[in-house]
């Protein structure tokens, strides 16, 4: 795929995807419950969705759940699933108003059905809207989504609706879980790890990554827009030359 050249610019970054990482630390750190950390984290994404909207960023992806995370104890899975369970019940009606559209990624199927029935109806009701995307990223992994675009791409050829000739980069992004979605230009990371853990791994190809110190609930608007402020002193080349 070729695509121009070109600094940051100072221009706000169209996808900004978020690796909302260190609420256990945050609260163990406190003496509290980890479960502590993980209620201080919504609050950190709402402060994050109001402050993206404001900077017209277009799509904000926030990873809240990994594939890979069931492998916590129950007690912690679940008190996650809740989260997402009030999230969406106390603030999709905010949202809606606010002129935010949800998109939710990741495999639905291993979902409770009243989890699933919570994620159609708030993409359902705010899919006309036309501010911020914000992407739910729960029970999401890369490799699990793009075996299962591979497995849907299989199942097209053995009917023969496509020939394997026809296979390439842009047909595997359109079956990606974020089809119709532009690739992030920036991802961020809290808490000071250094890894992607399994987090758009196709889509990310070309993105600018920030690590930041901080543990996801003392995540701000300050520090959207520092990460921000370094995306915009990077330069992008694609591959190419800027001259
Ligand atoms: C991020 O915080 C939230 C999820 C992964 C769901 P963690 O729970 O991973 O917190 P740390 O990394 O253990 O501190
Ligand atoms: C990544 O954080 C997943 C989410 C933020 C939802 P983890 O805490 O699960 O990642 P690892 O285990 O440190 O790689
Ligand atoms: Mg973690």
């Amino acid at each position: 795929m070729v695509t121009d050249a070109k600094a940051g610019g100072g221009t706000p970054p169209v996808h900004v995807a978020i690796i909302m990482d260190g609420n256990g630390r945050w609260a163990e750190a406190r003496g509290l419950p980890r479960s502590e950390g993980h209620r201080r984290g919504v609050e950190a994404v709402r402060r994050t969705v109001t402050a993206a909207s404001d900077l017209g960023i277009g799509y904000l992806t926030l990873f809240s759940f990994s594939s890979e995370n069931w492998s916590r104890p129950p007690a912690e899975v679940e008190f996650l699933f809740g989260l997402l369970r009030m999230f969406i019940r106390r603030d999709l009606a905010r949202l809606h108003r606010q002129g935010v559209r949800i998109q939710v990624i990741g495999s639905r199927h291993e979902l409770p059905k009243d989890i699933a029935a919570l994620i159609n109806e708030a993409e359902a009701k705010t899919a006309g809207n036309t501010g911020l995307c914000m992407v739910v990223a729960f029970n999401y992994g890369g490799r699990d989504e793009i075996a299962r675009a591979a497995r849907e791409i299989a199942r097209k050829v053995a009917r023969g609706g496509i020939d394997p000739a026809e296979v390439d980069e842009a047909m595997i992004a359109s079956h990606l879980d974020t089809a119709n979605m532009p690739d992030p230009d920036l991802v961020i990371r809290t808490s000071g790890e250094m890894r992607l853990s399994n987090f758009l791994l196709w889509q990310s190809a070309y993105a600018e990554f920030v690590f930041l110190p901080l543990h996801w609930p003392d995540f701000d608007d300050a520090a959207l827009k520092s990460a921000i402020a370094e995306f915009s002193q990077r330069s992008r080349r694609f591959g190419g030359r800027l001259k």
